[in-house]
């Protein structure tokens, strides 16, 4: 029986990479809690043609040159990576709801959606591990420098530690169920890699101790079950000392809502979105107010208040 019209769907959450105390280690996955959608989905169809299309709020950002959409990169890759391939081609389109360079894991939406719907479509053709590594070899293509901050919490959701391993390259943390994360574009791009750039090849004994102590204190914190103190050692000594600066109101932001009593607050992966966390969802709506009255420089911007998406990517069909 032919192949041809069968089709897949995926959505992949935002997420936060870094969390702050984890620079390129740590991840956390988006959920909204007014149900609407953080998030990129993609389509895709068996067919007698290759073809993508870019629809949603953010096509137009999307490469002309296919060659240069993540989504077909991610297709590309896995369409190289099958021992035997006897299927037909494939019709795709990427539905891009995210901004580009905002912070919020926008470049693994694409990615992890892409693959995830493509797995489906191809019968679960390969393993998880399989697919992380794919969506890592994309990203560090596209911004420079391989991390799985951003795709594997896209991918598998919750809060995600990245291990040196390669048998096991990501570690499912505890997710802070009691945390309200509220995030906040302001409307313009960042990209990560000029987020990279500036940040110094080498660092002082003091800020690597310094690093390894509040990681440390986070996740044991974590795993103690005290959400409230995992949020207080929260503290970024490798990137927001340096790109903090660059992000436009962002430290007075942050200066604010830390007088507001927030636990944490930090720069969402490479920037320029800004995050807030508290236990309280009446502080969290004052931060999101707070949010959209000083942070937001353009319409394109805005602020919601998530907890941590507890799945990650899924299928829509
Ligand atoms: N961890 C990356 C950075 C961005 O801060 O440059 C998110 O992948």
């Amino acid at each position: 029986m032919s192949q041809i019209g069968q089709r897949a769907s995926a959505f992949a959450p935002a997420s936060s990479g870094n969390v702050s105390v984890g620079f390129d280690l740590l991840g956390a996955a988006l959920l909204r809690i007014d149900g609407g959608e953080l998030g990129d989905r993609v389509n895709v169809e068996f067919a007698e043609q290759d073809e993508l299309t870019n629809s949603g709020e953010y096509a137009h950002v999307c490469p002309d040159d296919a060659e240069q959409n993540l989504a077909w990169q991610a297709y590309r890759l896995f369409r190289s990576k099958l021992a035997n391939d006897s299927f037909p081609k494939v019709k795709m389109e990427l539905v891009k709801s995210l901004p580009v360079g905002s912070g919020l894991g926008s470049s693994a939406c694409s990615v992890v959606a892409s693959l995830t719907a493509l797995n489906r479509l191809f019968g679960h053709y390969f393993s998880d591990n399989d697919m992380l590594l794919m969506m890592g070899e994309i990203e560090a293509a596209a911004s420079g420098d391989l991390h799985y901050d951003n795709v594997a919490p896209s991918y598998f959701g919750g809060l995600q530690l990245m291990s040196p391993s390669t048998d096991e390259p990501v570690l499912d943390l505890p997710i802070p169920d009691q945390w309200y994360v509220v995030v906040a574009f302001p409307g313009f791009a960042f990209p990560t890699k000029q987020a990279r750039e500036v940040l110094p090849k080498q660092y002082d004994k003091h800020d690597v101790i310094a690093n390894a102590q509040n990681l440390s204190v986070f996740i044991t914190q974590l795993f103690k079950g005290q959400q409230v103190k995992a949020a207080q050692a929260i503290k970024d000594v490798v990137a927001e000392p340096f790109r903090g600066e660059l992000i436009k109101g962002f430290v007075s932001a942050r200066n604010a809502l830390v007088e507001q009593g927030a636990l944490a607050v930090g720069i969402s992966g490479a920037g320029p979105t800004l995050f807030a966390v508290t236990t309280e969802l009446a502080e969290a709506k004052n931060y999101e107010q707070y949010l959209n009255e000083h942070y937001l420089q353009s319409e394109n911007g805005f602020a919601h208040i998530c907890r941590i998406a507890p799945q990650g990517a899924k299928h829509l069909d």
